[in-house]
C-alpha cells in the first residue's frame, strides 16, 4: 500500500491547474448507456473510481478507453445488464447504472451498495423514484432486480436532497413515456453538468440546478460529446492548502460561482482570495481565525470539504463549531489529528476545534477519500514530518496530488 510522506511548514507559491470533477464524469459515463454508439467525455479526471466505472460499463459489453483524460464509451450493445457486487463495493457510484440500465435495457440487476465508511448510504429513495415509474423492483440476496418494459413519467418527491438519486432518476426519466417532475431535488453543479450532457443528446429537461427538475421523457438519445465541468472540492482543498500554509497560489480552471459557501467560510477566517484573468488566487493569512461551519446540500457548505476545513480550524485562533449534517459518520479524521496535536472534542453531530498553535507531523490513517485529504492539509501545515497510509483512499479522489502540491514548494512524496 502506497503512502505519502510530507515535511510541513512551507508556504505555497505558484500556479496550479484544476482537472474535471470527479462527481460529474461518473454521472456522465453512466449516461452514455441511454445512448448507442461512440460517447466522448472530455475533462474526465484520471482517478481510480472512473477506471472502475469504465471497467463496470465494459461489463455490460460496452467500450471502454481512456487516454488524455478523455473517456471514450461505445454504448451500441449492451450484453448484461448485471453489475456485481465486486464492483459495487468498491465504488457505491455503480449505482449510477441501475436507472440508465433499466430505460435502455428494462431490466437492472445492481448489487445494493452496502455501506461505506462514512455512513449506510442507503438508496431506498432511487427505488422509490423507480417504483413511482413503474419499475417492479425485488431486493433478494444483496441485489436490486428491477424491470419495467418502459417507465412511465412520474411525480417523485424526495423526502431529503439525495445527489445520485436526483442523476439515476433523471437518466431514466429520459427515456421515459411521459413526463417525471422530480421535487426536493439535488442541487449540486455536478447535477446540471449530468443535465447539461442529457440535453446535448435530445433530452428535455428544466430545472435542473433547482429543486424541482422537469423532464419530458424521448423516444432516443443521441451518444454525447461533452466537457465534464472542473472539479469544486479539488478546487477547494487546493485553496484550503494556500490558507493553511500562509501561501499565495493561483488557481486555473476553476468555477468560483459552484464554491460560494466555501470561498465565503475561507474568507471569514482570513483568506484574500480574487479573481483575476479567469483564475482564482489565494493568499493565506498569517494565522486563520476560526469560523462555524455547518454541511448543508448544496448551495450549502459541501460535506465534501468538511474534514478538509477542519484541518484549517484545528490551527486556527479561537474555537469553531463544525456540524456535520448530512452523513453520520464523517468525522473518522479527528482521531487521526489529534494524533498530530490537534485539540477536537465530538459531541454527536459538532465538533468542537480548539485552535492550536501548530501541528506537529507523525505517522497517521487515511480513513476514507475526504479525510485523506484532510490529513494532507494537516501535514502541509504541521511541524515536522507525517507519514499517511493507505492513501488508495486518496487516489479515488485526486489525480495524482503530490505531483500538483510540489511544484508549489510542498515538500511531499508517495512511498511505493
Ligand atoms: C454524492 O453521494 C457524492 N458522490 C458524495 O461525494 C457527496 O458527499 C454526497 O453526494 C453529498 O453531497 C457522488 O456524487 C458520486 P446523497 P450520494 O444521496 O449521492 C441520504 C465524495 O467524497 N440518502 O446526496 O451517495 C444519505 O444517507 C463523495 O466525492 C437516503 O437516505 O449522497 C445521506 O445522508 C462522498 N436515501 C443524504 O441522503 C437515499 O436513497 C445525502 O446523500 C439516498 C440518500
Amino acid at each position: 500500500m502506497d503512502k505519502i510522506e510530507i515535511e510541513g511548514g512551507v508556504r505555497l507559491k505558484g500556479e496550479v491547474c484544476i482537472g474535471g470533477a470527479k462527481n460529474a464524469a461518473l454521472p456522465l459515463m453512466a449516461a452514455a448507456i441511454l445512448s448507442s454508439g461512440e460517447n466522448i467525455i472530455k475533462n474526465v479526471p484520471g482517478l481510480r473510481d472512473v477506471m472502475t466505472m469504465g471497467k463496470l460499463i465494459a461489463h455490460l459489453g460496452c467500450g471502454f478507453h481512456f487516454e488524455n483524460n478523455q473517456a471514450l464509451l461505445q454504448t451500441k450493445k449492451i450484453t448484461s445488464a448485471d453489475a456485481p457486487y465486486d464492483f459495487v463495493k468498491t465504488m457505491r457510484a455503480s449505482v449510477l447504472v441501475l436507472g440508465p440500465l433499466l430505460a435502455r435495457t428494462g431490466r437492472a440487476k445492481v448489487s445494493l451498495p452496502g455501506g461505506c465508511a462514512i455512513g449506510a448510504r442507503p438508496i431506498n429513495l432511487h427505488i422509490m423514484g423507480l417504483e413511482k415509474m413503474g419499475a417492479a423492483i425485488v431486493l433478494s440476496e444483496g441485489y436490486i432486480e428491477a424491470k419495467a418494459k418502459r417507465l412511465k413519467g412520474a411525480e417523485i418527491y424526495f423526502d431529503m436532497p439525495t445527489v445520485t438519486g436526483t442523476e439515476n432518476l433523471m437518466m431514466a426519466a429520459a427515456l421515459a413515456d411521459g413526463t417525471t417532475i422530480l421535487e426536493n431535488a439535488a442541487c449540486e453543479p455536478e447535477v446540471v453538468d449530468l443535465a447539461n450532457a442529457l440535453i446535448s443528446m435530445g433530452a428535455v429537461i428544466e430545472g435542473a440546478g433547482t429543486s424541482i427538475v422537469r423532464i419530458k421523457g424521448v423516444n432516443k438519445l443521441r451518444p454525447m460529446n461533452y466537457t465534464v465541468i472542473p472539479d469544486r472540492i479539488e478546487t477547494a482543498t487546493f485553496i484550503a492548502a494556500s490558507a493553511v500554509t500562509n501561501g499565495e497560489i493561483r488557481i486555473k480552471n476553476s468555477r468560483p460561482d459552484n464554491l460560494e459557501a466555501v470561498l465565503n467560510k475561507m474568507k471569514e477566517g482570513g483568506a484574500v482570495i480574487s479573481e483575476k484573468k479567469g483564475k482564482l488566487s489565494v493568499k493565506g493569512p498569517a494565522r486563520l481565525s476560526s469560523v462555524d461551519i455547518k454541511t448543508m446540500p448544496y448551495p450549502g457548505f459541501a460535506t465534501d470539504m468538511q474534514a478538509q476545513f477542519m484541518a484549517l480550524m484545528s490551527i486556527a485562533e479561537g474555537t469553531s463549531l463544525i456540524t456535520e449534517n448530512i452523513f453520520e459518520n464523517r468525522f473518522m479524521h479527528v482521531a487521526e489529528m489529534k494524533r498530530m496535536g490537534a485539540d477536537i472534542s465530538i459531541e454527536g453531530a459538532t465538533a468542537t476545534v480548539r485552535g492550536v498553535k501548530s501541528l506537529k507531523g507523525a505517522p497517521v490513517m487515511a480513513t476514507d477519500l475526504r479525510a485523506s485529504a484532510s490529513l494532507i492539509l494537516a501535514g502541509l501545515a504541521a511541524k515536522g514530518t507525517t507519514v499517511i497510509d493507505r492513501v488508495y483512499h486518496l487516489d479515488r479522489g485526486y489525480e495524482r496530488i503530490e505531483e500538483k502540491l510540489r511544484p508549489l514548494g510542498a515538500k511531499i512524496r508517495r512511498i511505493k
